[in-house]
């Protein structure tokens, strides 16, 4: 959480706020980490603890952790290395990497630049022409999973942007004085057009958003009539893994499953969309009861610590994966803040698991953790 304080020193105050906040009262984005404090770890003292193994398999592919970057739009708007600077991160330290639909670098030069496992999250947009051309060229590019995101029909009431002005583009007069402190990012965001959406560029003319921000058409083309339908139709175009982010319930993960997904990620979007939706964390054990032999489950959301991954796996998540745990640490630094942040996140789990006197990711499991009782 330290990264979060110097992310708010060095981003203008509309980009910080946009970057942190949740939707409405922003319970839910608080509850995603404190449901944690729900649970409590019971260690298996003297059980030999002197080679930890952390590695795992997702999505079919060997990973050096359990913990995977999760899909965020626009880094480049949190620092000039933007994207690239995660993707070499993750190599580093043997995670998978997500692209957002909303990212600021091409499909094209993540598969260029990014040779560990990468996942492409999209929207499904109300052209599906430009849908179905956005799988083809994840296909070529060498995706290995494809994401589908399903929390979004609609923009979250994210209220903070509209005190700053993020949500309309067009920022407003109180957060100028916040923006002249931070000439370097003005400079490259606004006069450089480093914010450019460049996968939706390729396919959308400027003119088709001239008279809004390129957040409020997006809005514009999200696809509110959706359905499970719609997955089964994404399966028959994508043989790989197929992901669903942003159920919580069983029955909507048994819907994934029916449809031809292989893998959920338990996400209510880091709390900017449904706000009073349940933290992902509590949502683990149902779903691992009734689908743990049909589909991966990755824990998104509220994580901040090991000792949050260790819980999630415990519960009998397969991996959880991190948003603004990488986003302040890119804010704050670049990718040195990005490794450095997860090489604190990633000796936590280590240690845990020490302390837990559990010896192999893997063998992480119901005997490892209790609800703590109301009152306590
Ligand atoms: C997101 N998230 C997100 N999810 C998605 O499917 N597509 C996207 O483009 C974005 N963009 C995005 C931007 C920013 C700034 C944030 C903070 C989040 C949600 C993200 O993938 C993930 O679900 C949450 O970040 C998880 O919660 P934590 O780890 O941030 O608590
Ligand atoms: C967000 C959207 C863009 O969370 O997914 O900001």
């Amino acid at each position: 959480m330290d990264f979060r304080e110097i992310a708010r020193r060095k981003l203008p105050a509309a980009i910080f706020h946009y970057l942190d906040g949740g939707a409405d009262d922003e319970w839910t984005y608080h509850r995603n980490t404190l449901a944690f404090d729900d649970y409590e770890l019971l260690p298996a003292q003297l059980s030999d603890v002197s080679n930890i193994n952390l590695k795992s398999t997702l999505f079919g592919e060997e990973i050096d952790w359990p913990v995977m970057i999760a899909p965020t739009g626009a880094s480049k708007l949190f620092h000039a290395a933007g994207e690239p600077a995660v993707i070499r991160a993750a190599e580093k330290f043997g995670m998978i990497y997500s692209l957002s639909t909303l990212g600021t670098i091409t499909i094209e030069d993540v598969g260029a630049a990014c040779k560990a496992p990468k996942m492409y999250q999209l929207y499904v947009f109300k052209d599906r022409g430009l849908t179905r051309d956005l799988i083809d060229r994840c296909r070529a590019a060498g995706f290995r999973a494809l994401c589908l995101t399903v929390d979004t029909p609609v923009a979250g009431n994210r209220e903070r942007d509209h005190v700053y002005g993020f949500a309309t583009g067009k920022f407003r007069l109180r957060s100028v004085p916040s923006m002249l402190q931070h000439p370097g990012w003005l400079y490259r965001v606004l006069i450089g057009k480093d914010l450019e959406m460049v996968n939706l560029a390729a396919s959308v003319r400027p003119d088709q958003f001239a008279d809004m921000s390129l957040l409020e058409y997006f809005n514009s083309q999200l696809d509110r009539s959706l359905t499970w339908q719609d997955v089964e139709w994404l399966a028959e175009q994508w043989d790989g893994p197929l992901v669903i982010k942003g159920v919580q319930t069983v029955a909507d993960c048994r819907h994934a499953a029916n449809s031809g997904a292989t893998a959920v990620m338990l996400s209510n979007h880091g709390g900017r969309q449904l706000d009073g939706a349940p933290a992902p964390v509590d949502c683990i054990a149902d779903v691992a009861d009734a689908l743990h032999d049909r589909l991966e489950i990755i824990c998104d959301g509220g994580v901040r610590r090991g000792t949050h991954v260790v819980k999630a796996l415990a519960m009998g998540a397969n991996a959880c994966s991190i948003g603004r745990g990488y986003l302040y640490p890119l804010a704050a630094g670049g990718q040195a803040g990005v490794e450095r942040g997860l090489t604190l996140l990633r000796d936590e789990v280590e240690r845990t698991l020490a302390l837990l006197g559990c010896d192999s990711v893997d063998k992480l499991g119901p005997s490892f953790i209790q609800r703590s009782l109301p009152g306590h």
